[in-house]
């Protein structure tokens, strides 16, 4: 066997859906290498234009110190780019360690495996969980029509009307003051519009109460954090199971059995979505304390802790730098992947919207400009030219 060029070692698998990168005995020396094998790779992904289950082998591969943070980045923007989910086999403890800090929290958290064959198994899961959703999608999920609000004089919806297909993440695109938030609060029954109806999982409403919509799985993150500074991560969180929870306060108090025993239920969900959300570190501390981005991480911890079916984000990475945005990108990835929540969300940025949605609606000035893929939306001279060419 003669030495394998990057090519070689990059296969993808039309019939599994799969990009297979093998990293096996490689070292990786300086970033200059990094770049060789990722510019390589991002090529052929790019050119097959469509998204892949990664399977990513580990084992015997050695990466320098001065070549981490390039293969860190690098990584990062591939995955979130073309990835569907990534599993991994043969890292070492060590590797994976070194993979966890250079890549930021939010980037190969989990999914490692000890052989290949357990990868491509849990690839499979990946993707008969993709096609369940799939298949259920063919019914209306969330439909919105002819939806007109104002408030006294000033009209915030004209007519909007749009679908969003179950498993996938919609983004809601605009300038300032098209909306945005007013349509997230029509569709969690917080503003009622007055034409127009809502139709979630098989029921048509005029309006959505908020109650009921967050009883039937709705849940939502607001443009400006909503969370109790005072208090910590872990019961900020806990504040999302109010919903779940079915003995109330008082009951609590005077029977302090039965509520403690559904006390501690609560807590093993959170606890999961704390170790999904890697914020274990600060679970003690008080949310006023913590820097903003993780703020943004927290509102959407306790949004995950309602275990929506929708999840709606209003600006979920808005005044984060670069490598928050990056974060939150793939958790936002994560979750869709990992549990199959449909996310409608509002972003600023065009990056992020092009790189992670499947669907992108276009708001101006209370109107659907435009809707379409991001390619198509991108494409479209309208939007250009109410908005993108602005930026
Ligand atoms: N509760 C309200 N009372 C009065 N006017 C409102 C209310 N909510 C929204 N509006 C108005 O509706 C219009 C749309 O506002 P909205 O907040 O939905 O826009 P947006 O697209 O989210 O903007 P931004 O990008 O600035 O967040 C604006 O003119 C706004 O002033
Ligand atoms: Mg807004």
């Amino acid at each position: 066997m003669g030495e394998r060029t990057i090519q070689d070692r990059i296969i993808l698998h039309d019939d599994l859906g799969t990009a297979e990168f093998d990293f096996s005995d490689m070292a990786f020396t300086n970033p200059a290498e990094v770049d060789a094998f990722y510019d390589e790779t991002d090529r052929r992904l790019a050119a097959a234009d469509q998204r892949w289950y990664f399977l990513v082998l580990y084992s015997g591969c050695v990466i320098a110190p001065t070549a981490w943070e390039r293969f860190a980045a690098r990584g990062k923007q591939t995955n979130i780019a073309f990835s569907l989910g990534t599993v991994r086999v043969g890292a070492t403890a060590q590797t994976r360690e070194a993979i966890r800090e250079h890549a930021g929290r939010a980037m190969f958290r989990a999914n490692i495996f000890e052989t290949r064959d357990q990868a491509l198994f849990a690839i499979g899961e990946m993707r008969k969980r993709k096609e369940t959703l799939g298949a259920l999608s063919s019914e209306t999920f969330l439909r919105v029509e002819n939806i007109h609000l104002s408030f006294g004089g000033v009209r915030s919806l004209a007519g909007v009307g749009f679908e969003v297909n179950r498993g996938e993440i919609s983004s809601i695109i605009g300038p300032n003051g098209a909306g945005k938030s007013s349509m997230l609060n029509v569709i969690n029954g917080v503003y009622h519009p007055q034409v127009g109806t809502v139709t979630f999982m098989g029921k048509t409403r005029q309006h959505m109460r908020p109650h009921a919509a967050a009883n039937q799985g709705i849940a939502r993150t607001f443009q400006n954090i909503a969370l109790f500074k005072g208090m910590t991560v872990l019961d900020n969180m806990m504040t999302g199971r109010n919903l779940k929870m079915k003995t109330n306060f008082l009951q609590q108090a005077l029977y302090w059995g039965p509520a403690q025993r559904e006390e501690l239920e609560h807590r093993r969900k959170v606890e999961e979505i704390i170790d999904f959300l890697e914020i274990n570190s600060i679970r003690k501390t008080p949310v006023g304390r913590l820097p903003y981005g993780l703020q943004k991480r927290v509102e959407l911890g306790r949004a995950l802790a309602a275990e929506p079916i929708l999840l709606l984000l209003d600006e979920p990475m808005a005044g984060m730098n670069a490598e928050e945005k990056g974060d939150m990108a793939r958790f936002v990835l994560d979750v869709n992947d990992e549990w199959g929540t449909t996310i409608v969300l509002i972003e600023h940025d065009m990056g992020v919207v092009m790189d992670i949605s499947n669907h992108v609606v276009v708001l101006d000035h209370g109107e659907k400009i435009a809707e379409g893929t991001p390619d198509e939306v991108r494409a479209d001279p309208v939007v250009i030219r109410a908005y993108l060419g602005e930026g």
